[in-house]
């Protein structure tokens, strides 16, 4: 069974300000010479207002938060050494909006990431990496101006928060079969991880994540059925929703023969499926799992059948 094997945040050895992926933040600016570091209160003299919005943020500069190793601080340690920008009333050099809007997608996660090392070593196997998504664009609270801050757990809303920028998965999830997301019965945070698809730590990748649930379909089985424990759900599950119950591709045949055709088959009453012919067991247009009740794998029958 394939076990992935992610290193543990805090084992690789990342210099102080280096995001994982070798990017360096601040080093991604030509920072002028000269420019320092001065300190939050000195922001605050003339950016009042982020303030005060601040103090309810977990980046609140009054909570001294550092980028690990380093003595950088507050505003600082996004918006990089302010001092020419203090001493030139605003105009001087300061990471930005101006600036980063100039910017890929690594430096803009960069920022985050020199703290947040674990969700670097994440992001790549993610689904937002390579688009134009960064940190900042779903945490808005988090990194200020939101005018208020949403705690992340509000992130479970059924479905609200995702769909916002994936409408056309709203069909899938009214579909007559479905997982209950609009419902709230669960998230779609239950099977993606925003940071990074699927859950990397457990066995065989998305198969895991639905396992976590699913408990009763992982066996281990005295009979198990390769066409499960060594591919994915999806081969037959539609995981958002489907038109067939139990959220299945399709209730026709077709489903167990794309694996189980064979050159025996389809020759009138010799019709053969691993050697048992099937001729008659198939004229009454059934459906293979109608008698191969046991498709996830059996304890008692090699064949699925459940006696
Ligand atoms: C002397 C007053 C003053 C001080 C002190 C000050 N700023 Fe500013 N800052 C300004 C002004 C003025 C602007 C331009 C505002 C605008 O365009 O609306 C600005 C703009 C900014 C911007 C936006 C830049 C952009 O790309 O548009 C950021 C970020 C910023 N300041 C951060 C800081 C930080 C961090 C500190 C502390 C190191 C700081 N400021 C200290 C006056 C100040
Ligand atoms: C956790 C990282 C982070 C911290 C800490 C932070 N900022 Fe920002 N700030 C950002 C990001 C990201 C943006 C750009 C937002 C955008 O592009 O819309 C920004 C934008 C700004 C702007 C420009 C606003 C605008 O709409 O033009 C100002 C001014 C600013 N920050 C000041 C501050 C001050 C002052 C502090 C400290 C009290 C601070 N920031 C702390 C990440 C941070
Ligand atoms: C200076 C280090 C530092 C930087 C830079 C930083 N963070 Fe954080 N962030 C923290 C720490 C530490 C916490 C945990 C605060 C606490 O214990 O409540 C936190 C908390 C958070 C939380 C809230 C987590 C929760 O459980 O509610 C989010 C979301 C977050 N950060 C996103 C970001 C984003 C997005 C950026 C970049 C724009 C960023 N952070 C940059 C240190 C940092
Ligand atoms: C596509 C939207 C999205 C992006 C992009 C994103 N996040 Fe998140 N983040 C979320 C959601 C949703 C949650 C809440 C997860 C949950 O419900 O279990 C969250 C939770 C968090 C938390 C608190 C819980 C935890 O897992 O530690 C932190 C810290 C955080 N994000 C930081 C970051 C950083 C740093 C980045 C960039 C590397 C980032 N996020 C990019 C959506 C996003
Ligand atoms: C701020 C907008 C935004 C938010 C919020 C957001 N996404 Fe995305 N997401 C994107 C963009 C843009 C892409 C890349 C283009 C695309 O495939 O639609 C993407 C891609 C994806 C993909 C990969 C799609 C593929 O075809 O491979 C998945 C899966 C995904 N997002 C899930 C989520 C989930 C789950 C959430 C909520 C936790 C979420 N997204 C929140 C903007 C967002
Ligand atoms: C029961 C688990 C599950 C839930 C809940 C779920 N997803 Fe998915 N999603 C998946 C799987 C598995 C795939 C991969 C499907 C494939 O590759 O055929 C996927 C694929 C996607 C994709 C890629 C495009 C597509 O449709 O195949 C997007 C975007 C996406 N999901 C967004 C969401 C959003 C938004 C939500 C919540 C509204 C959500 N998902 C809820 C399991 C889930
Ligand atoms: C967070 C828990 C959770 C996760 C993760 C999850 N499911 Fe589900 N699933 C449920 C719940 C709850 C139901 C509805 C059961 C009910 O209403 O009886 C369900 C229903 C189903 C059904 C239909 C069962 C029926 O009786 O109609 C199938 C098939 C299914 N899930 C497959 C999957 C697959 C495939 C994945 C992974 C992509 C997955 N599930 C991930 C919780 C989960
Ligand atoms: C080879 C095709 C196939 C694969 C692969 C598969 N399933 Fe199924 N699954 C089915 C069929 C067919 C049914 C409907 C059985 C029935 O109605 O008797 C079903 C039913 C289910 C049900 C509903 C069970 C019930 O008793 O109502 C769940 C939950 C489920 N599958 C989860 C999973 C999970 C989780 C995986 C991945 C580990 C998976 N399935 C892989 C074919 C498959
Ligand atoms: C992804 C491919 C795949 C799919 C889809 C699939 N199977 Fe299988 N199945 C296998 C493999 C591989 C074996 C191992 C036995 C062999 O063929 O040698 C197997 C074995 C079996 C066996 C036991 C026979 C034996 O020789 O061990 C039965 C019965 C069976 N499958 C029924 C089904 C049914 C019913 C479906 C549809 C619900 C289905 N299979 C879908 C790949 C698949
Ligand atoms: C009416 C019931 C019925 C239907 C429908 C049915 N089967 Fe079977 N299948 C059986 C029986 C009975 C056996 C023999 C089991 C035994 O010997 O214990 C069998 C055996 C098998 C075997 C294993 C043969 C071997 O011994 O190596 C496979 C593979 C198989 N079926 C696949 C399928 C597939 C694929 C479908 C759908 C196209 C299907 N079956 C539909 C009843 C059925």
């Amino acid at each position: 069974m394939l076990r992935l094997i992610l290193p543990v945040a805090g084992i690789l050895l990342l210099s102080p300000g280096i995001a994982a992926g070798g990017v360096s933040f601040v080093d991604a600016f030509d920072v002028p010479a000269g420019a320092g570091y001065v300190g939050s209160e000195t922001c605050l003299d003339c950016h009042d207002d982020v303030g005060e919005f601040y103090a309810n943020s977990p980046h609140s500069p009054d909570r001294g938060l550092a980028i690990p190793g380093t003595g950088i601080a507050g505003c600082e340690a996004c918006h990089g050494p302010g001092s020419l920008h203090v001493e030139e009333d605003g105009d001087g050099f300061i990471i930005g909006p101006e600036i980063l809007a100039g910017q890929g997608q690594g430096v803009k996660v960069a920022m985050c990431t020199q703290c947040h090392t674990d969700k670097g070593l994440e992001w790549t196997g993610g689904p937002h990496a390579g688009t134009d998504i960064s940190c900042a664009n779903c945490h808005t609270d988090q990194v200020h101006f939101a005018g208020g801050v949403t705690p992340v757990s509000d992130f479970r809303n059924k479905g609200e928060f995702c769909l916002q920028c994936h409408p056309a998965q709203v069909t899938d999830f009214r579909l007559p079969f479905r997982h209950r997301v609009l419902e709230g019965q669960i998230d779609c945070q239950d099977c993606h991880n925003p940071h990074a698809d699927f859950d990397q730590t457990a066995w065989n990748g998305m198969n895991g994540v639905c396992l976590e649930c699913h408990v009763e379909m992982e066996g281990p089985f005295v009979y198990e059925h390769e066409g499960v424990a060594s591919e994915d759900c999806i081969t037959c599950h539609r995981p958002h929703g489907s038109n067939h119950d139990k959220l299945l591709i399709t209730e026709s045949n077709s489903m167990c023969l794309q694996c189980h055709f064979e050159q025996g088959f389809n020759a009138g009453d010799g019709w053969t499926l691993g050697g048992r012919g099937h001729g008659g067991l198939l004229s009454d247009e059934a459906r293979c799992f109608d008698c191969h009740t046991e498709v996830h794998g059996s304890n008692t029958d090699p064949n699925f059948k459940d006696q």
